[in-house]
């Protein structure tokens, strides 16, 4: 299907369609080139017709979330990136028993959102996310959380929508949720999730999301553009321990700068590049250890040297 063919069958699917998107606009890391097409479907068929229809016609597809652990490369991506907004947002309590409820969250719910309505329904249970950008769905993918604790802990079952365009509903035991990894059976896009959560006043649950976030900004340049963390600990080690102990706090690639407050963080200071953060990944892993493995997804055509 050729550019033409793509932006008409797109027309014509229930969505907000963006050619040549700016992908900068839609990371934490305000990095990226372009994307071949931004589409936000607007209800569940219009995201099922997309994935079938896209995959069928081998059109490259990604689904993104919030852009919060995502580098974009400076080239961009020639495919469609699909993007969960309006519509798959909805954040609700599905049951309650005497030791809790269950909440169920869309995919595009921003995770903070979803903190303060289960804190409002005087439910507890997922406040360690506290201070987690990005959305719900990002969150089912990675298995976000701190070093102890875990989305996939708590999550009962998720909506997926496969390559096929089938809807799914898995149970939590089945998604493979391990440290920052996960194994669904299906691949496609989550479209939601319902977690487990038990009774907590609100007043607490609230008081425990803002120490939380506060301890947060103490460690953390909450401040700065980011993608939280680059690499993944390896077991019962920090990464950023390590970079601080190397002495490379600080250190810069163009506009990209290994945080001055937790040194796993890449900062963009404005016009950093994924080139930039690419030299420093490469500097790290030559000073720290080659199998360092990246906690951030990466996406686009490789920046080629020039
Ligand atoms: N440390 C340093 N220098 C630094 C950073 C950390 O010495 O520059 C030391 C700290 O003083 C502490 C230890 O390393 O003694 C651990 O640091 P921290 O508690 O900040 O935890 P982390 O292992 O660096 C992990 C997660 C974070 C999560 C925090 C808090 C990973 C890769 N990172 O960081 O998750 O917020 O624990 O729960 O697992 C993310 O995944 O994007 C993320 C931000």
């Amino acid at each position: 299907m050729d550019r033409e063919a793509w932006l008409s069958w797109l027309n014509n699917v229930k969505a907000r369609v963006r050619m040549d998107a700016p992908m900068r606009d839609r990371t934490s890391y305000r990095i990226g080139g372009r994307a071949g097409a931004l589409v936000e479907p607007g209800d569940l068929d219009a995201l099922q017709e997309i994935l079938a229809r896209g995959n069928a016609e081998r059109i490259p597809i990604r689904v993104v979330g919030g852009g919060t652990n995502l580098l974009v490369s400076d080239r961009g991506f020639r495919g469609i990136v699909v993007t969960l907004g309006k519509g798959f947002d909805e954040v609700k309590v599905t049951s309650r028993t005497d030791a809790g409820g269950v909440v169920y969250a869309g995919a595009g719910a921003q995770i903070g959102n979803l903190l303060r309505r289960t804190a409002h329904a005087d439910l507890g249970g997922l406040e360690f996310l506290a201070g987690v950008p990005g959305t719900v769905g990002g969150a089912l993918i990675m298995n976000s959380g701190t070093t102890t604790e875990f989305i996939g802990d708590v999550v009962e079952s998720v909506e997926v929508v496969d390559g096929e365009g089938r809807f799914w509903l898995l149970p939590g035991e089945e998604i493979g949720f391990r440290y920052r990894r996960t194994a669904y059976p299906v691949a496609g896009a989550v479209v939601g999730g319902s977690f487990r959560c038990v009774n907590r006043p609100r007043k607490e649950a609230l008081a425990d999301i803002r120490n939380r976030v506060r301890e947060r900004r103490k460690t953390q340049p909450l401040h700065q553009s980011s993608a939280g963390s680059v690499f993944k600990n390896p077991p019962g080690e920090s990464v950023g321990r390590l970079i601080q102990e190397a002495g490379l706090k600080g250190l810069r690639a163009g506009d990209a700068e290994i945080s001055t407050v937790h040194a796993n963080f890449i900062v963009n200071r404005g016009q950093a590049t994924a080139r930039d953060v690419e030299r420093l990944v490469l500097e790290i892993r030559r000073r720290i250890g080659t199998e360092l493995e990246l906690e951030i997804h990466r996406m686009g055509e490789p920046d080629h040297e020039a």
